[in-house]
């Protein structure tokens, strides 16, 4: 696992390097969510591929940006699920955006990931780790190696409220508790990249980031596989929690397609506790 996590590496330094100068234009396909793909999302996939394809552990890949499972050597362990560029709709206004990875053994189940990281391209590059029990943050310095910063911890309770999702198209008690938490004296921070976002509540120590069931997306929009369980293990380490509404941990699903998405909602202790209780009475 070891030499994929330092593929990673090779990979997020090489798009990091790539996103400086970008072709911001469409290209002409959609993927699999629908979604019309940017020229970056496409190199982004293929930067990935092309450095994680050197390992011999690994087993299979899948991308928010390939259609089916991509196959390699039968008998090796590890299957690498990925969104290669998350919030690329904010690439035209530079924000900062990222790429995630969960790396499963045998399996694609949260009850198989080994590890989760995430990249964030903003005015550094940053890595945050989880390979074991610890949540890791590292920074590339000017060598162009990444240095260990700190461990990262959820407090009990936060600041902030990350509200996700189409307001009109929310339902009346998901609109009541947002609105509760605003009330309790939260504030509102929401680029639109999931993995700033999340990273900016771990960061900062708490808060909620939330993406629930709506009108026109009643299964909600993020994806199992590379966004919710990667960014779910991470801040369950780090001392949060999550769930979908209604479970104890967004790593008690399961899914049988690999763009399977789910409503999901990551915090501190506190603010998923509330949470279900607003949903569950
Ligand atoms: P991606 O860029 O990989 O398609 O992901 C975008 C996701 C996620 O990062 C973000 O939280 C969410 O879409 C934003 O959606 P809304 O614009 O509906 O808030
Ligand atoms: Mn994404
Ligand atoms: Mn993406």
């Amino acid at each position: 696992m070891q030499e994929l996590v330092k593929l990673i590496q090779e990979a997020v330094i090489d798009i990091s390097n790539a996103l400086k100068f970008p072709d911001t234009s469409y290209s002409e396909e959609k993927n699999s969510s629908g979604d019309t793909q940017l020229k970056f999302d496409v190199l982004s996939d293929e930067i990935i591929t092309h450095h994680l394809s050197k390992s011999k552990a690994l087993k299979a890949l899948i991308s928010e940006e390939k259609e089916e499972i991509l196959k390699f050597n039968e008998n090796a362990q590890f299957i690498v699920a990925y969104d290669p560029l998350d919030g690329s709709s904010l690439m035209d206004v530079n924000f900062a955006i990222g790429s995630i990875f969960a790396i499963y053994k045998e399996e694609v189940s949260p009850k198989n990931l080994k590890a989760a990281l995430y990249s964030i391209y903003g005015a550094r590059l940053e890595l945050v780790c989880c390979e074991g029990e610890e949540v890791k943050l590292y920074r590339l310095n000017e060598g162009g190696k990444f240095d260990f910063v700190k461990e990262l911890k959820m407090a009990e309770k936060g600041k902030i409220n990350a509200t996700g999702g189409t307001q009109k198209f929310w339902d009346n008690k998901h609109a009541n508790f947002i609105k509760g938490l605003f009330e309790e004296g939260y504030r509102l921070r929401y680029s639109g990249a999931m993995v700033s976002d999340i990273h900016q509540i771990l960061l900062k120590g708490g808060g909620l980031f939330s993406y629930p069931a709506t009108k026109d997306a009643p299964n909600g929009k993020l994806r199992a596989l590379f966004e919710i369980f990667p960014l779910a293990f991470i801040i369950e380490k780090a001392g949060g929690a999550t769930t979908n509404g209604q479970n104890a941990s967004l790593l008690e699903l399961e899914f049988h397609q690999i763009h399977a998405t789910s409503p999901c909602f990551f915090g501190s202790e506190y603010e998923i506790n509330k949470l279900l209780k607003a949903y569950n009475g």
